[in-house]
């Protein structure tokens, strides 16, 4: 069965597409490569044995997306396309709204015109914005804090009124939590052009000599250590869960709503002292001010997509930092090298 898969090239759309090959559906991937290599799709190729078309192109091309739809006889689609840097989201809305919140209805509005009725949209936990009650389940209160956060709330509402005017759509929505880690080749895993916005990029980088000392933003927060609390799932979970709804959701119409975490939080000097023991060295790190924006915990309920999916996030911290070292000390530049 053949997938198209948008950001197919991107850190988390390249893993889903080995799972996806390993389960024996066949992506395409459309991709633009904002911010990604083909060098991505050329490992996907590696490890599996089967190197998915990829088709450089927008998702604001609504003409190509009907043609691929239609000649690869896509039957599925898995939307992962989107800038996804709150910082810059801040600085650059329109950037956002037209890159994720237009680019999501020109898709939508390809797969109307060439009769697809299948959807997988990578949301986040971002959409719980700062959330009352811990963990937190698929219907606690949404709220966005950033022009990023409401692309994906707005998306979610968008797949909602859709499925209510048109209940022919299977629109399933996958809310990630803090996606970490790289696939266990070392081969494949997370790029970050320019500074990382996020935790485990940084402190890789900081591991490789690419960045003097990790910076943890806060230390006084109402956590059992004072640092943040987050519930980082490895990324080839993630992936597997794309594949579970796949199997799920495929024809089941509606609109089907799944947290992907572990379900346990961890603060941040959790997660610095698990990639320290990970790459063998006490790393530098300061502790710095709050980062403005941040909340001070949140974790997942998980029991929907165990009980509905029959996935579980299987992969330890531990594994989360030995499989984001082996691919960051074997690509100190990432795909560039
Ligand atoms: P990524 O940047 O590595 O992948 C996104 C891919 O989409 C990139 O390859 C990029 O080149 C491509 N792209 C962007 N705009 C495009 C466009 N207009 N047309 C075609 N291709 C375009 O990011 P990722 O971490 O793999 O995230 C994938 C999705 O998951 C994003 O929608 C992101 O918002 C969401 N998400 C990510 C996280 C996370 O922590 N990584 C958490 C929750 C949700
Ligand atoms: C984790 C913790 C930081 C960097 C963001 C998006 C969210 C989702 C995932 C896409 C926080 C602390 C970080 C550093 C630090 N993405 N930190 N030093 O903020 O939970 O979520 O990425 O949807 O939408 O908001 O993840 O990895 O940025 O931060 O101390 O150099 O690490 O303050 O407590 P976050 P993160």
């Amino acid at each position: 069965m053949n997938v198209l898969v948008t950001g197919g090239a991107g850190y988390i759309g390249s893993l889903t597409c080995v799972s996806l090959i390993e389960s024996g559906y066949t992506p395409v991937i459309l991709d633009n490569l904002s911010n990604s290599k083909l060098a991505a799709v050329e490992a996907i190729g590696s490890l599996t044995g089967k190197t998915p078309e990829c088709h450089v192109g927008d998702i604001g091309d609504i003409a190509l997306m009907v043609e691929l739809l239609r000649s690869r006889k896509i039957e599925s689609v898995i939307h992962f396309a989107g800038k996804k840097a709150v910082s810059e989201s801040v600085s650059k809305p329109l950037d956002y709204y037209r890159n994720n919140v237009t680019g999501t209805l020109n898709l939508l509005a390809a797969m109307q015109e060439a009769g697809v009725r299948d959807f997988i949209f990578s949301s986040s936990a971002t959409v719980y914005g700062e959330p009352k009650q811990m963990p937190v389940t698929e219907n606690s209160p949404r709220s966005a804090v950033s022009p990023y956060g409401r692309t994906k709330l707005m998306i979610e509402h968008i797949l909602e009124d859709l499925a209510r005017a048109e209940p022919d759509w299977s629109l399933t929505i996958l809310r990630y939590f803090n996606p970490v880690g790289a696939h266990p080749s070392g081969r494949i895993g997370e790029d970050s052009q320019g500074v990382p916005n996020n935790l485990m990029p940084y402190l890789a980088q900081v591991a490789v000599g690419r960045r003097d000392y990790l910076p943890i933003f806060g230390g006084d927060y109402p956590t059992p250590d004072g640092t943040a609390v987050r519930d980082y799932v490895h990324v080839l979970d993630v992936a597997e869960g794309h594949v579970a709804a796949l199997r799920t959701h495929k024809g089941q119409v509606g609109v089907h709503t799944y947290n992907l975490g572990t379900g346990q939080g961890r603060s941040v000097l959790e997660l610095f002292t698990a990639f320290s023991h990970a790459c063998g060295r006490n790393l530098p790190s300061r502790l710095v001010e709050r980062r403005p924006g941040d909340i001070a915990a949140i974790w997942a309920e998980i029991s929907k997509a165990e009980r509905q999916l029959n996935w579980r996030a299987r992969r330890s911290l531990d594994e989360m930092c030995q499989d984001t070292w082996r691919w960051q000390s074997a690509n100190p530049d990432g795909y560039r090298a």
